[in-house]
């Protein structure tokens, strides 16, 4: 060919060409704004959270884009995708195209090893030794467990006082049992420095992940040094009791990772790093949000009568069948239908987890528009919850919208633990302590909110300002025991 004719060919060729291109990278990205760089709108957002106004700071963008936009968030390019479509969508979606990794301020505390980071067969390895002791066929063994650990918090925290803080009072609750349970760490100073350190770390959780002296982020990942290295000796004190003793152990979540081998290899299933980071998440990702629904719970009780009645009544009677002292059971907790069908509304009108976080591998095609490879993928599941095309009057406290067939909601529309391989493995847990909990403070106390406005923003979980103070009064039936 002569090279004229090529030169040509290519210049009729090169509109085209740069037309696909433009529309492929270009045209057909959400709309939306990425705002300025680095900070984009991750401060809007966490203001907005803060004043308990989150939701509806998604739902503008709904209004203003639709159910797809870009912005850019704690450092990221971003998609933001809202619907039961989108929730379906992204919890069906092949770990090709999105993928679990966290923002940066969330994998740089929680650690790069931790599950919410893995995928693949690294996932499901560490994810089915975490579910072999977080099942209902191990967990059902500790009911006991936790139930003394809560009638010894009810003790220390409730008995002899007129009014207590909930929300405060409840995280040291689920703190105590996630270290008693899946630590095994005594009551004493090692656990009172736990406490503080994961406060500390929590708050850079999400923050705009810039690392300098003074910058929230840079407390937490300080604070993250300090859990680990108490964590690493944790794990060498618990070694060095399994060899001694010879046989591997359940007696608590780091013994039981531990104790698993390869059986072909008879090498560890996990290495350390990888028990300290889902160590830390477990413990990150199961007390704060249980305190949470938990706090909720209290108030709620509080402030509807006669679903306080139904949850009384149920409770009464599985105490009648019972010694006075005698510990609930795994078959008792069965019994508590009602108890947790209020504990699940209440998790719909207030739930723990708000959005969640996916990374795209591969450029996706999402009906007309392209979220280009390298971004992240935000979605706030739990708006459906406020839906009224799914829950009609959204805003009523109503446990019996969960009872007859014709009112339970369709799938991805009921979305506080998440969906698909990633939901969470710690529902059952969450059962087991709200359930023993509340069938605890029904039996001894009487409770009234000390306040008329109890009012709550997010940080990133739902943090009551006054801490939800609350009058209580011991029962005349239950004597101190
Ligand atoms: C009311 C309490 C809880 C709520 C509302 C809750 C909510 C959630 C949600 C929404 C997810 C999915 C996040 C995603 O899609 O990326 C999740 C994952 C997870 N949760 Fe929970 N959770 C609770 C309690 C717990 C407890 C008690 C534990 C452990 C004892 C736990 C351990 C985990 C873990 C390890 C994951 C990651 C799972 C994976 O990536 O495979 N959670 N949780
Ligand atoms: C916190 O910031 C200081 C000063 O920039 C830095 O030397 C230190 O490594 C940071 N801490 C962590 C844990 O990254």
């Amino acid at each position: 060919m002569e090279p004229a004719v090529s030169v040509t060919i290519l210049l009729l060729f090169l509109p085209l060409l740069f037309l696909l291109i433009y529309r492929r990278s270009f045209k057909r990205i959400p709309p939306g704004s990425l705002g300025i760089p680095i900070i984009g709108q991750s401060l809007g957002l966490l203001r907005a959270m803060k004043a308990n106004t989150g939701e509806e700071w998604f739902r503008e963008r709904v209004r203003k884009y639709g159910p797809i936009s870009k912005l850019n968030l704690f450092g990221t390019s971003t998609v933001f995708l809202h619907g039961p479509a989108a929730n379906k969508f992204i919890y069906t979606c092949s770990e090709k195209l999105l993928a679990n990794k966290q923002p940066a301020s969330i994998r740089r505390i929680m650690g790069e090893k931790n599950l919410l980071e893995l995928s693949g067969d690294d996932h499901k390895r560490v994810r089915a030794a975490l579910v072999s002791f977080l099942k209902p066929e191990t967990l059902k063994l500790y009911v006991g467990r936790i139930d003394e650990e809560i009638r010894l918090h009810l003790h220390n925290h409730w008995y002899g006082n007129n009014e207590i803080k909930v929300m405060p009072v409840m995280k040291t609750l689920t703190f105590n049992v996630i270290c008693s349970l899946l630590f095994g760490i005594e009551r004493g100073p090692r656990r009172d420095t736990l406490v503080k350190l994961f406060e500390n770390a929590m708050e850079g959780v999400l923050s705009v992940p810039i690392n300098l002296p003074f910058t929230t982020f840079n407390r937490s990942l300080k604070a993250r040094e300090k859990i680990k290295s108490i964590i690493m000796d944790l794990i060498h004190e618990k070694r060095k009791k399994l060899e001694i003793s010879g046989i591997s152990s359940n007696e608590d979540l780091i013994m039981s990772l531990l104790s698993m081998k390869d059986q072909s290899s008879d090498s560890p299933v996990l290495s350390d790093e990888e028990i300290v980071d889902n160590i830390v998440v477990v413990m990150i990702a199961g007390h704060d949000t249980t305190s949470v629904l938990l706090t909720f719970l209290i108030k709620l009780l509080a402030e509807d009568q006669t679903v306080y009645k139904y949850v009384l009544k149920e409770q009464e009677e599985i105490s009648k069948g019972k010694a006075l002292e005698e510990l609930l059971s795994w078959d008792d907790l069965a019994k508590m239908k009602y108890t947790w069908k209020v504990a699940t509304e209440s998790l719909r009108m207030n739930p723990p987890v708000l959005f969640t976080f996916r990374t795209v591998l591969q450029d996706i095609e999402y009906g007309e528009y392209i979220i280009p490879k390298g971004w992240q993928v935000i979605w706030a599941s739990c708006m459906t919850h406020m839906d009224e095309n799914i829950y009609p009057e959204p805003s009523k406290f109503d446990p019996s919208r969960l009872e007859s067939q014709a009112t339970k909601p369709p799938p991805y529309s009921f979305m506080a633990f998440g969906g698909g391989p990633r939901m969470c493995p710690g529902y059952e847990f969450v059962r087991i302590e709200t359930l023993t909990m509340i069938h605890n403070l029904v039996n001894a106390f009487t409770w009234k909110l000390s306040l008329k406005d109890n009012i709550f923003g997010r940080n990133p979980m739902p943090v009551f300002n006054q801490g939800l103070p609350i009058q209580i009064e011991l029962k005349k039936s239950s004597a101190e025991m």
